[in-house]
């Protein structure tokens, strides 16, 4: 499968997580893409409502991950600017992954369901979200299950 790696990462954790995911499925003979979403300027916080400076390409994936960390309970300006824009989604099978640092309900849920419905108003079929808390004293396992859903959704 052709698999696409969408990310939107400030401080690498996304970016690291994504990376042991593309690891995992050219493992498994995907032919695997990561990319980032990134916008113009210096790549902080508080310069997020900068213009996109990359906006991958999704056509002729037959199936993309997009990822980005949570930011005050909502999906970063960046990545719903770069998912919005996005003509379609038809027939391709998503993935969304968050990282994040509180518990789950006090954020991760509310962007991965948002990730979820704008992917989906695009036409995608989502078959899987995944998080990883970042701070947490299990996060090489967290990532590592993570990694293992997302590469069962696609398969060998
Ligand atoms: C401005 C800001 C807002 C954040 N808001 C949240 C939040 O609402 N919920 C949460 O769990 N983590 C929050 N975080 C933590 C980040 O989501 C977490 O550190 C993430 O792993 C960073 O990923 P990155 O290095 O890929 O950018 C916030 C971080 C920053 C800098």
């Amino acid at each position: 499968m052709n698999i696409g790696i969408i990310v939107y990462s400030l401080t690498n954790h996304t970016l690291t997580a994504a990376t042991r995911l593309k690891e995992k499925l050219s493992a498994d003979e995907h032919e695997v893409t990561l990319e980032r979403a990134e916008t113009v300027g210096p790549a902080k916080p508080q310069f997020e409502n900068a213009e996109l400076k990359t906006k991958p390409p999704v056509d002729g994936y037959d199936a993309l991950v997009f990822a980005c960390p949570v930011r005050g309970g909502t999906i970063p300006s960046p990545m719903k600017r770069y998912l919005e824009q996005i003509p379609s989604l038809q027939d391709k099978k998503v993935a969304c992954l968050v990282t994040h640092f509180f518990r789950r309900e006090w954020g991760a849920n509310q962007v991965l369901a948002a990730m979820q419905a704008l992917c989906e108003s695009k036409g995608a079929t989502v078959r899987g979200t995944g998080d990883v808390r970042w701070f947490s004293l299990h996060r090489k396992q967290q990532i590592a299950q993570v990694v293992e859903n997302v590469s069962q959704l696609y398969g060998s």
